[in-house]
């Protein structure tokens, strides 16, 4: 156990913050142990620290997990089963599937994390969610150190959303989790973006899931920043989902408002454009920014506070809502 300990690395931002108490776990045994010896005070899991903004110290313990591994559970002639502990880096467990010729994940090559914290947000880009090739999950219960095999439906996976971000928030820590992949005649989706485009200038007609996910590195690099370069935590947002009667009324008012539709009587309006049409995108405010090519991510520019950044939040929040209307709710964990 360390005392007093900087987050500053552990954090893709890049913000200062200090532990109180930081424990790494690298087995399941190190999970309980630490939970056990600190269950009255509190223990805040700490995964890749991507969708993470700390404003403040933390009181308690940091607990970082660091469980690695990956195997195949099982396989059949066409599909693969695998299991990645939860500290696996996510974009590594992507390049094994692509060493391997497994499909499936191939769309969410390079987002930042870990693999035990991408079923809490169900982590998506590209058109694919993680949902689409989720197995399973194994997780342990914070109370009782049981575990516990949660099936996809347990999970209740939406747009990022799922069961440990709700009704059991904080009550489990995830062990490990495991896909089902293809191992032949891969279902590529190239329709999200510019995809298509990119393999077109390259000349390529039939991608293969490695020439997929380099599309998708292309395209990523292109628009999102690198956190070693630039901390910043991805998407700070989500994408509102609107009424489809309010959709309608924005679009007579701003015609190239873009509008997906998200079920039934609802639709799904691009953060990024809201913020940029309200002219934020590229704006600074001390060392915290809205990214130049992409409105719906904020960036530390260096020596930006937890705090200073969620202020620019804030202030976007509220413009946007006196604007459009629209209450945008943050993507990242606000600590
Ligand atoms: N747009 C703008 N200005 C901007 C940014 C976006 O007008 O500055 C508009 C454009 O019309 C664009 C549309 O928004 O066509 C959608 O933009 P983009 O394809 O870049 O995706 P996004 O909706 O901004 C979502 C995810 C990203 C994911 C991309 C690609 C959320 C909150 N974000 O962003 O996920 O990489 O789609 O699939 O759903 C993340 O979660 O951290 C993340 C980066």
């Amino acid at each position: 156990m360390l005392r007093n300990k900087s987050l500053k690395d552990l954090n893709t931002f890049g913000v200062e913050s200090q532990a109180e108490c930081f424990v790494e776990a690298h087995t399941a045994d190190d999970i309980w142990a630490c939970l056990e010896q600190y269950r009255n005070i509190p223990v805040m899991v700490l995964g890749g620290g991507s969708n993470l903004l700390l404003t403040q110290d933390i009181a308690g313990v940091v607990l970082k997990i660091s469980l690695k591994g990956i195997s195949v559970l099982e396989q059949t002639h066409d599909h693969v089963i695998i299991e990645a502990q939860a500290g696996e880096i996510w974009h590594q467990v992507v390049e094994y599937c692509l060493a391997h010729n497994y499909g499936g994940i191939e769309n969410l090559a390079l987002i930042p994390g870990q693999m035990g914290t991408a079923p809490i947000q169900n982590i998506g880009a590209y058109g694919v969610e993680l949902k689409d090739v989720f197995h399973s999950c194994v997780a342990m219960h914070r109370a009782t150190g049981q575990q516990q095999l949660f099936t996809l439906e347990d999970c209740k996976f939406g747009y990022r959303e799922s069961v440990f971000k709700n009704e059991l928030k904080n009550q489990y820590v995830i062990l490990s989790v495991r896909l089902r992949l293809t191992k032949e005649k891969h279902q590529l989706k190239l329709d999200y973006g510019s995809i298509k485009e990119v393999l077109e200038q390259k000349d390529i007609a039939n991608p293969t899931i490695a020439e997929v996910a380099q599309a998708v590195i292309d395209i990523r690099r292109s628009k999102l920043p690198d956190p070693k370069e630039l901390g910043n935590s991805g998407s700070f947002f989500k994408n509102p989902i609107v009424p489809q009667q309010q959709g309608e009324l924005l679009k007579t008012k701003y015609p190239d408002i873009p509008i997906y539709p998200a079920g039934k009587d609802w639709v799904k309006i691009p953060a990024g454009w809201l913020i940029e049409r309200a002219g934020f995108k590229g704006k600074r405010l001390g060392d915290a920014g809205v990214h130049k090519n992409q409105a719906l991510v904020l960036v530390n520019y260096g020596q930006a506070t937890g705090s200073e950044i969620w202020q620019l939040a804030q202030q976007i929040q509220a413009e946007i809502l006196e604007k459009f209307d629209i209450a945008l709710t943050a993507e990242v964990n606000i600590i």
